[in-house]
């Protein structure tokens, strides 16, 4: 059985092509932890940021160019005119309301569903033949939204999904087992939200499952230890947002980590958001949900054909159907 299965026949950019552009638009507490970490990664020859807000805007745009002296040479530029963002390889979309303490992702919905209705058009004007990363939230319904405005093949339309929250979920175990979280193999899938998966059965450590990588090491667990890791994963963001506000730096870093699979072509697989209808059993409707998927300059490349048990293929067409309901009253 194929390993991955072909979302889309993403042909491959032009060779030729080498200048690589990126656009964020959004220029808040993520658009900005996401530009700054590009920045940093040395991943484009050109950064364009968009915002509603001109004098913040400019203000982050020459706060960023002052730091040229210690940044590999790369051309910013800003405008609240989507004119700047031309010929985007990709545009990363962090624009919009974000939750307050206690609030949860969907309920931003009818706020930036109104925005995107605006800003997907205005980046399809000008970058007819770029990617985009959607990570304004709820973010699986708002690219299952810039999908259909945009009218762009699937493969190239991404949520940044459950990228984050495999991190959050890698960085917990490798705090329990006292390892290094790059050693971590560790899937969450489903809704980037409230309705998440673990996927436990194909956790490895280092190569090894984690079950008998526990069992191997005489560390002593209980189902329940592994759900709560879980649940701390879920509540992350609510514990982070009710301390400072917000999240940026680790959704900067996952942006980023996304961003540089896709411009470098470097095939490797994320959770993240993509169309899921027919995967797993998913059906009742187009629903974008994250699948451990392999990115690369086309986008989507594929999504892996992973082992689910029963009980977490269940849970997964559960967490589709949290958000097709959310979906049909959008009336797109
Ligand atoms: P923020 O309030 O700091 O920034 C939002 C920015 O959007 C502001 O600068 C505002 O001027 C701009 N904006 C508003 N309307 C606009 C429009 N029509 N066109 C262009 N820009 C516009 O908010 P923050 O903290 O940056 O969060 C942004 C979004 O990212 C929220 O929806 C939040 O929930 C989401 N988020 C998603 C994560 C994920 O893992 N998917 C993680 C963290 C945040
Ligand atoms: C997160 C929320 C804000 O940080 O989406 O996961």
């Amino acid at each position: 059985q194929a390993f991955f299965k072909s979302v889309h026949n993403s042909a491959p950019p032009s060779p030729t092509k080498r200048h690589i552009k990126v656009s964020v638009v959004g220029a808040g507490n993520v658009g900005m932890a996401i530009a700054q970490t590009i920045l940093t990664q040395d991943l484009v020859d050109e950064l364009a940021l968009v915002d509603a807000n001109p004098d913040k805007l400019r203000g982050e745009m020459l706060d960023l160019q002052h730091a040229a002296a210690f940044l590999p040479r790369t051309k910013i530029h800003a405008s609240v005119d989507y004119s700047v963002t031309v010929g985007s390889d990709l545009c990363i979309v962090t624009a919009g309301a974000r939750q307050i303490a206690g609030e949860s992702r969907l309920n931003l919905l009818q706020r930036n569903l109104a925005l995107f209705k605006d800003i997907i058009p205005s980046l399809v004007k000008y970058s007819p033949d770029s990617i985009l990363m959607i990570v304004s939230n709820p973010v699986d319904v708002l690219t299952y939204v810039a999908w259909k405005l945009s009218g762009f093949p699937s493969n190239r339309v991404i949520g940044s999904g459950t990228n984050l929250d495999s991190s959050r979920f890698r960085f917990l175990i490798a705090d329990h087992l006292d390892v290094n979280a790059q050693d971590v193999q560790a899937f969450i899938v489903g809704e980037h939200g409230d309705s998440s998966v673990a996927l436990w059965s194909s956790i490895s450590v280092g190569g090894v499952p984690i079950l008998s990588f526990l069992e191997k090491q005489q560390i002593a667990y209980e189902k329940e230890t592994l759900e709560n890791i879980h649940k701390e994963v879920v509540g992350s963001a609510y514990e982070v947002i009710s301390l400072k506000g917000y999240t940026s730096w680790a959704i900067g870093y996952s942006a980023a980590n996304l961003a540089r699979s896709i411009l470098r072509d470097q095939r490797k697989i994320h959770p993240v958001s993509v169309l899921a209808k027919g995967f797993y059993g998913i059906t009742g409707g187009d629903v974008f949900l994250s699948l451990p998927a392999q990115l690369g300059r086309g986008g989507v490349l594929g999504v892996t054909n992973i082992h689910l048990t029963e009980v977490e293929a269940q849970r997964l067409r559960d967490s589709a159907k949290t958000i097709l309901e959310v979906q049909t009253q959008l009336g797109i």
